[in-house]
């Protein structure tokens, strides 16, 4: 045993105790209490210590391992390996790293590429086993190949399907259930026939791979042409120009996992390449017009992105149950500017950026007048860009229009 370890962590294969290493085996002779969901702890009912579940609530039951732990060897039983989507990371925040031996088996979704035969260092990997499944069209469309833990909420067939909804069919997909085990079975699907797939074992780790050799990442940078977009007809300047968006993405700088608000949110073209950067985050949009709210629902579905929430409402009222954000975005504001901007410097967190756009002269001063009686000096950015556009035989350029970008960063409150 590791010196000065309290609890020693035994990944566990579908096959229980033919799975371990003489080293597991005998931390598990050696343990007093034995932990673990009720499939691994089935597998020692020989066991005559104190057994922990660790079911629902598994805090409380990481509180009791850790009591125990000062005066007992404690061992927990987790399936494959423990720090890979498993409870390892949880004991070892509690416990420290030094008082924690881990010893894994390889885990089901190394057993899952095996069984398929595919090798799996360029494979992305995603668990919506016990959480939601929010955002995992939109981690799809950067993937070549993905590896999923699944649960019954979020079985196959249902990721089948909501890939059939969004056209998501160039895949094949490989179902392996009961890996390593007595029962075990790999199938081959396309993702029609994945989606219709009505005897799936809840033990399981689906594959996705793409289809099409030629298929490459999307750009990192989305900069997507307005024409992608539904608009609102006749209203069709609307939309935010790529090249505004642009702009204003870079300037809320927003990450990987950031919280994002998009206040006025219209057909949702920022939102929907805010929510491409922040893959593992989320974008509110707000939008309060019924027509702009249906639209941006339809740009989404069309995008394939799923870690956006549209919110029908108006805004400063619509963003009072809202999570804090990391960066918001300011649109659109129907005349209420100052009220919005109250709220969102209130409500961003400390080093949050916020970003407000304004095309005409009174919501200018109105976003300046409020950052400077709240002390903010803001960047500004006075913008104002001309395409190119074919004229007859010539290309000659257009204007859009001048806007301004107010941009800052929500200072940390001092305490006194
Ligand atoms: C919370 S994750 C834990 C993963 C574990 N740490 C590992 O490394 O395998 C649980 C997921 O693993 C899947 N799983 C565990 N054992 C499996 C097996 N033998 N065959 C297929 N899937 C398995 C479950 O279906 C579930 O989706």
């Amino acid at each position: 045993m590791k010196s000065g370890a309290a609890v020693t962590l035994v990944g566990i294969g579908d096959d229980g105790c033919a799975s371990l290493s003489a080293r597991a085996f005998n931390a598990i002779t050696r343990a007093q209490v034995l932990a673990g969901g009720e499939r691994h702890l089935g597998f020692f009912k020989q066991f005559s210590g104190e057994r922990i579940l660790l079911k629902n609530g598994i805090s409380e039951a990481i509180e009791r391992i850790v009591r125990l732990a000062d005066e007992h060897n404690v061992c927990v039983l987790a399936s494959g390996d423990p720090l890979f989507f498993g409870v390892g990371a949880m004991i070892i925040k509690r416990l420290g790293a030094e008082h924690v031996e881990v010893l894994p088996q390889p885990t089901a979704m190394q057993w899952a590429f095996a069984r398929a035969g595919l090798k799996w260092e360029d494979a992305s990997f995603v668990s919506v086993h016990g959480r939601s499944r929010e955002g995992f069209l939109t981690r799809l469309r950067q993937a070549r190949k993905l590896g999923i833990f699944t649960d019954e909420e979020n079985s196959p067939p249902r990721l089948a399907s909501l890939m059939l909804e969004h056209n998501q069919v160039q895949w094949r997909a490989w179902l392996c259930e009961n890996l390593a085990g007595p029962d075990e079975r790999v199938r081959h699907f396309s993702i029609p026939d994945l989606a219709k797939c009505d005897d799936v074992r809840p033990l399981n780790v689906l594959i996705l791979e793409r289809t099409e050799p030629a298929w490459r990442p999307p750009p990192v940078i989305p900069f997507i042409d307005e024409e992608q977009f539904a608009k609102r007809i006749p209203k069709k300047g609307l939309i935010t120009k790529r090249e505004v968006r642009l702009l204003s993405l870079a300037a809320m700088q927003i990450r990987p996992d950031s919280v994002v608000w998009d206040i006025g949110a219209g057909s949702g073209s920022v939102s929907i390449e805010a929510a491409m950067m922040a893959q593992e985050g989320r974008v509110y949009a707000i939008e309060v017009d019924p027509e702009g709210v249906d639209i941006c629902i339809e740009n989404l579905r069309h995008h394939a992105i799923d870690n956006v929430r549209v919110i029908a409402g108006r805004a400063p009222d619509a963003l009072k149950d809202i999570e804090t954000p990391d960066a918001v975005f300011i649109g659109g504001s129907k005349g209420s500017m100052e009220e919005i901007l109250d709220v969102v410097i209130d409500k961003l967190c400390e080093g949050g950026r916020l970003v407000a756009n304004a095309i005409t002269l009174e919501n200018a001063s109105e976003i300046y007048s409020v950052l400077r009686r709240r002390e903010i000096v803001p960047e500004v950015t006075l913008f104002q860009v001309s395409r190119a556009e074919p004229l007859a035989r010539y290309m000659r350029y257009e204007a859009l229009n001048p806007i301004q970008i107010f941009a800052a960063t929500k200072a940390a409150v001092r305490s006194e």
